[in-house]
């Protein structure tokens, strides 16, 4: 059994048809990072305050190391559930010291012990001389750090965090974002992340679980997901992505589409007949002698690369341009005619 096994949890609010998160299923290794990626009103929160124990399911199974903690409307309460909780807010007690805070979840240790445990977790997160600040005396960043200490105190199976970088502008959020993952890393610590943002979640996580409408939409590594969108929706929730329409050929390596013949990263092991396409950007490649051609029709920079847009040439008037991007020291005029390769390793076939 996993370290944390969800299992068909569903949450149905009163007087409201339908649920707020659906027969949601996850398995979470000892030591993982995992975060819940989607819309505003998918329903992370919801999950993360299930795994708390602050929300009950209308249904399913949760154990954490091993201790059935929800079924069949049987709930262990949160304070014994072993979880370290860190609000959006950091919710610092201002009237304490740093150091008073961070002791504040050790009940049953001796003053002594407290005192030990907290400038442990004070120096695991860089804070070690502010411990008799104030945290209105704090940075953000500083606060947040000290809101991850005081959770990760008393020695938590699981930290669980909502929206941990929304309040940070987005300097410091690049950096949190280091910080974080290297303090749990430290701590050796399970942890389960919620954010909208998918930078957010690539850089800091294992493993991104993407929901919508309180529907896992797919649970994948970074690099898998991007590349392997399962669905469109995935797709263009995590990046951006060209969608085309097409035919598989018979060969099960190659698809026809509206701006031609596509190859697949892999073979297919049936004919799926039609199909959608999603082309990451990065996938596309400028080229003198490429397979696609077409006219340039609009061009961002962003300072890290440029978005090419591209409409190719087609009997068929509706298709819409191909994005691509191109290095920012290429000079690459609107109205000109470029051509590109397809890297088949970011090409997807997505439901
Ligand atoms: N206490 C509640 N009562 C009724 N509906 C709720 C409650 N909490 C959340 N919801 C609804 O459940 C859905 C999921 O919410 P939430 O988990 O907060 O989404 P997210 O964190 O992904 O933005 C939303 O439609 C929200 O309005
Ligand atoms: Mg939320």
């Amino acid at each position: 059994m996993s370290f944390i096994t969800i299992k068909n949890v569903s949450k149905y609010f009163p007087k409201i048809l339908k649920p707020a998160v659906d027969q949601l299923s996850l398995s979470i290794e000892k030591g993982e990072i995992i975060t819940l990626l989607g819309p505003s009103g998918c329903g992370k929160t919801t999950t993360l305050r299930m795994i708390a124990g602050f929300e009950q399911p209308s249904d399913g199974l949760i154990s954490i190391d091993g201790n059935t903690v929800f079924l069949d409307g049987r709930s262990v309460p949160p304070e014994k559930r072993g979880i370290g909780m860190v609000f959006q807010d950091y919710a610092l007690f201002p009237h304490l010291t740093i150091e008073k805070n961070v002791m504040f979840g050790l009940v049953k240790w001796t003053t002594k012990e407290k005192k030990a445990r907290a400038k442990e977790v004070l120096e695991l997160v860089g804070l070690e001389e502010y411990g008799s600040r104030y945290p209105n005396e704090l940075s953000g960043g500083q606060q947040q750090r000290v809101a991850l200490a005081r959770a990760l105190a008393p020695r938590p199976h699981v930290i669980l965090m909502d929206e941990p970088f929304s309040n940070l502008d987005a300097g410091l959020r690049e950096k949190m974002r280091f910080d974080v993952t290297a303090i749990l890393r430290k701590a050796e610590t399970t942890a389960i992340i919620v954010t909208h943002d998918q930078k957010d979640a690539f850089a800091v996580s294992d493993r991104v679980v993407v929901m919508k409408e309180g529907i896992v939409q797919q649970i994948a590594t970074p690099k898998e997901m991007y590349r392997c969108p399962r669905n469109c929706f995935v797709a263009q929730f995590v990046g951006k992505t060209n969608l085309l329409t097409g035919t598989l050929c018979p060969d099960l390596k190659h698809v026809d589409t509206e701006i031609g013949r596509i190859c697949l990263p892999n073979q297919l092991s049936e004919d799926i007949g039609n199909v959608k396409v999603s082309i990451r950007p990065e996938g596309c490649r400028m080229s003198e002698e490429g397979r696609y051609t077409g006219q340039v029709q609009r061009v961002t920079y962003s300072g890290e690369y440029q978005e090419v847009f591209v409409q190719l040439q087609s009997e068929d008037a509706t298709i819409n341009p191909i994005i691509i991007y191109a290095n920012v020291e290429q000079d690459i005029e609107v109205g000109s005619v470029i051509s590109f390769n397809i890297t088949p390793e970011l090409v997807a076939l997505v439901d």
